[in-house]
Parts: C-alpha cells; structure tokens; sequence
C-alpha cells in the first residue's frame, strides 16, 4: 500500500501565520505538523510516501524531510498548483500509485491513540474503501457520516447544515485502486473542489464503503484555527511530559517498525543532539 500527505492549500484561515508559510510546516509544540499525518503512515507500515503541496512550498518539504532513506522509507514529491480539492491526490498520484491501494491522509490531521495502529491494519485489510467516523459536539464543519445498527453507511454528506449523525469524518481515508478513475469523473461541488466525500459517496453507491469508529481513547486534534493550534501543541507537551514518550517521532517509529537499525536511530539523535528531541532519539537507542 502507498501513502499520499496532502500538504497544500493556502491556508487561508490562519493568515497572516500562513501568509508566507505553508500551514504543515508550522509547529504544533516541538515538530512541524506534518510529521504529524507522516508518523501516522509510518504507523501503518507504509514506507512508499507522495507528498503533495503548493508551487512556493514544494520544496520546503523536500528540504525538511528528503527522499526519506534517512528513515529507511522513500518519498516522492509532486506540485499542486491549485488547491482543487482532496481528490485531486489521486490524480496527481496516479502514477505514483500504480496498481495499488492507498491511504489518504491530510497533511494538517492530527492523531494520537492505543487503537490507531489496530484501525488502521483493519482498514488495510477491507475492499474498496474505508472511512473513520469520530464523535465531535458539532459536526457541521466536517464530512458526516450516518450508519445503521450494523455499521453500514447509509449516508455521508460534507460540511452539512443538518448533520445526519454526530460522527465527522477524520482525514484519514483508505482506498483500492479504484479510488483514481473514481478521482477523475467527479464533478467540482458548489464551492468550486472535487471533495473527497463525492468519491467515498462513489464507493457507498458501489456498496463498498465501510467505515470504524475511533472511540474515547483516540485523539484527533483540529488544527484549523490559531486556538486548535494551540490546544494541539498543549495536547502534545502534557503527553510528552508526563509519559516521557514523545507524540509522532518519526525516526523513534520508524526504529520501532524496524525500517533503520539502532545505529541510524543514534546517528539521527547525534544531528540533532543540542535539542531535547535529539536527545531523546540517542535515550531510545541506548535502551534508557
Ligand atoms: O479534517 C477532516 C475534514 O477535511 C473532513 O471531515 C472533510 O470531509 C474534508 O472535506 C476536509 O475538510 P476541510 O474543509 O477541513 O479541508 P481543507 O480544505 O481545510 O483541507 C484539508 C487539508 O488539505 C489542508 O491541510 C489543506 C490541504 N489541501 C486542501 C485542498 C482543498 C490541499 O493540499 N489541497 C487542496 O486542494
């Protein structure tokens, strides 16, 4: 399975912090947000990774993250030059992607949680498509998704004024390889994008949309305004804090998956030795 980060957009609603910066790169307490969405497919076992993002940022990313051989994975990188909309990826991403299936994530998606590597090797394993459903007080912002007692999706609408249900629609997304010709034929909806709740809404049609529930134990964090920001980075710091773990340390997972050996894990701290980040990847590798 290949992994895509999409890590465009203006980001619009965090201006002026956006104006010349693109939002993924922004921090949320000690790493930028994108480690964030790329430790959740590392997570996954993904090591094959498209990251896509606008014109003026493209290689930002490239500078901060490379090919990926530091983490024993491979990225590759492709330009947006308009934000078209989330299913755009896949038609950015068709070549990259191939003949296999793919796992969607938002670059500015924040998770955190026991269950998620479970939920996500379930997911791997379904046909056609699988979608999350997360409990939130308000869900108009958002997909929606309404399922029956069975937990099959009778519904999924985007950003709704009446919501159906009080379960959003997290940007994490798992599909065959029928996700790219279904990318293709969707038609942009009133705001202008082609959603990526028009091709989960193919697949409900097909009779092959599943989605799991995250439960009480799973964070997913909003990032989309200054005070989500902020709320993220305090999330993260307690954490970190109180547990001594740290929250989506890419190189710490990709040790743990086994993707670089303890000496490349050592090699990694030593680089960035002078923080406590570096630190805490040489703590890791010496067993402390
Ligand atoms: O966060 C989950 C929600 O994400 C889902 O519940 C919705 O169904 C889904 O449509 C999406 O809603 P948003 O309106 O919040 O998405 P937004 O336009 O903010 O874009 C999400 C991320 O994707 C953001 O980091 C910018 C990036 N992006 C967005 C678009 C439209 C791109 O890189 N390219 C794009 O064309």
């Amino acid at each position: 399975m290949k992994g895509i980060i999409l890590a465009g957009g203006k980001g619009t609603r965090l201006y002026p912090m956006t104006k010349v910066v693109s939002k993924q790169l922004l921090p949320i307490y000690d790493k930028p947000l994108i480690y964030y969405p790329l430790s959740v497919l590392l997570l996954a076992g993904i090591k094959e990774v498209l990251i896509i993002s606008s014109p003026d940022a493209i290689d930002k990313y490239h500078e901060l993250l490379g090919d990926g051989a530091r983490l024993g994975v491979r990225f590759e990188y492709k330009v947006q030059d308009t934000p078209r909309g989330l299913a755009d990826a896949f038609i950015l991403g068709e070549e990259f992607i191939g003949n296999d299936s793919v796992c969607l994530i938002l670059g500015d998606n924040v998770f955190y949680g026991q269950d998620l590597t479970r939920a996500m090797k379930r997911a791997m394993t379904n046909d056609g498509a699988t979608i999350f459903g997360y409990p939130v007080k308000d869900a108009r912002a958002f997909g929606v998704v309404e399922f029956d007692k069975d937990m099959n999706v009778v519904s999924i609408e985007e950003k709704p004024e009446n919501p159906k249900s009080n379960y959003a629609v997290p940007g994490l997304y798992f599909y065959d390889n029928d996700v790219v010709e279904i990318a293709k034929n969707v038609k942009p909806s009133k705001r202008g994008e082609i959603e990526i709740t028009a091709v989960n809404n193919e697949y409900l049609r097909r009779g092959k949309l599943k989605v799991q529930l995250f439960g009480r134990g799973m964070a997913w964090l909003d990032t989309g305004t200054p005070e989500g920001m902020l709320k993220a980075s305090e999330y993260v710091e307690a954490v970190q804090s109180r547990q001594g773990f740290y929250v989506s340390c890419i190189e710490e997972i990709a040790w743990r998956r086994g993707f670089i050996t303890t000496e490349q894990l050592i090699k990694l701290g030593e680089e960035l030795k002078m923080t406590e980040y570096g630190e805490y990847l040489i703590s890791l590798a010496k067993g402390e």
